[in-house]
């Protein structure tokens, strides 16, 4: 499945600004909000609708509304920062929650929480600002699949090469929707250029 970026002058904007490390915690976590929103809409532009019945003040129409249900999942901790863009268009959205956390020494992703709703038959949108090495986001993808999930999709802020392709070749029918794909990843499985630590950059925490 085709990596999809964003492709608009103020995504790009939003980024730099987000990369840059004098970016303090409070317009960060404002930053992210904004580019969440952009990608909410970029990641449910093919959303399927089904025809309704309405009156309007003058006449009757045929309209188009949502066909089936929604599903949000954050990865925790970061993930949580992508949540409420999808919550204010999307007011009907049901939200799961999936915690994993990449051991500092080997990088793998450990899982600690996962309360999921329903999923079966829903668009279910996994969200993670960061695909590094690809690890947790395949932990993820895979938690939510085997509770019944067919229609799933990635988003995240940052991507690598490695992550993409780990994601891929795990789950090649999932689109993978990203604020942008940067160059590689350092040797401790950063992001690079990147913009450093998400989650501490969202909370003000430093490791
Ligand atoms: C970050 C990020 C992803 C993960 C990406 O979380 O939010 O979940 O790393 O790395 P990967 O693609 O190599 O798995 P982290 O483990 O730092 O936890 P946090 O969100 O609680 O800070
Ligand atoms: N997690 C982050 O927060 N940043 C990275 O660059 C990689 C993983």
């Amino acid at each position: 499945m085709p990596v999809r970026l964003l492709q608009h002058p103020l995504a790009a904007h939003i980024l730099t600004h987000l990369r840059d490390r004098t970016t303090k915690p409070a317009l960060f976590r404002n930053l992210s909000y904004q580019l969440s929103l952009i990608l909410a809409l970029e990641a449910t532009r093919d959303l399927e609708t089904v025809e309704k019945q309405i009156e309007t003040p003058l006449a009757p129409h045929t309209g188009r509304v949502l066909a089936r249900s929604l599903v949000v999942v954050p990865i925790l901790r970061a993930g949580l920062g992508m949540v409420q863009p999808f919550q204010d268009i999307f007011p009907d959205i049901s939200v799961g929650y999936i915690g994993l956390e990449r051991d500092h020494e080997t990088a793998e992703a450990r899982s600690y929480y996962c309360k999921l709703p329903p999923v079966a038959d829903t668009r279910t949108i996994v969200v993670d600002p960061m695909l590094a090495t690809g690890g947790s986001a395949a932990k993820a993808l895979s938690l939510v699949k085997d509770n019944g999930a067919s229609d799933v999709s990635l988003v995240c802020i940052l991507g690598s090469p490695e992550g993409v392709e780990t994601v891929s070749r795990a789950h090649p029918e999932v689109p993978i929707i990203l604020g942008v794909l940067d160059e590689s990843l350092n040797a401790n499985k950063y992001i690079v250029p990147g913009l450093g630590d998400f989650g501490d950059r969202l909370y003000g925490t430093h490791a």
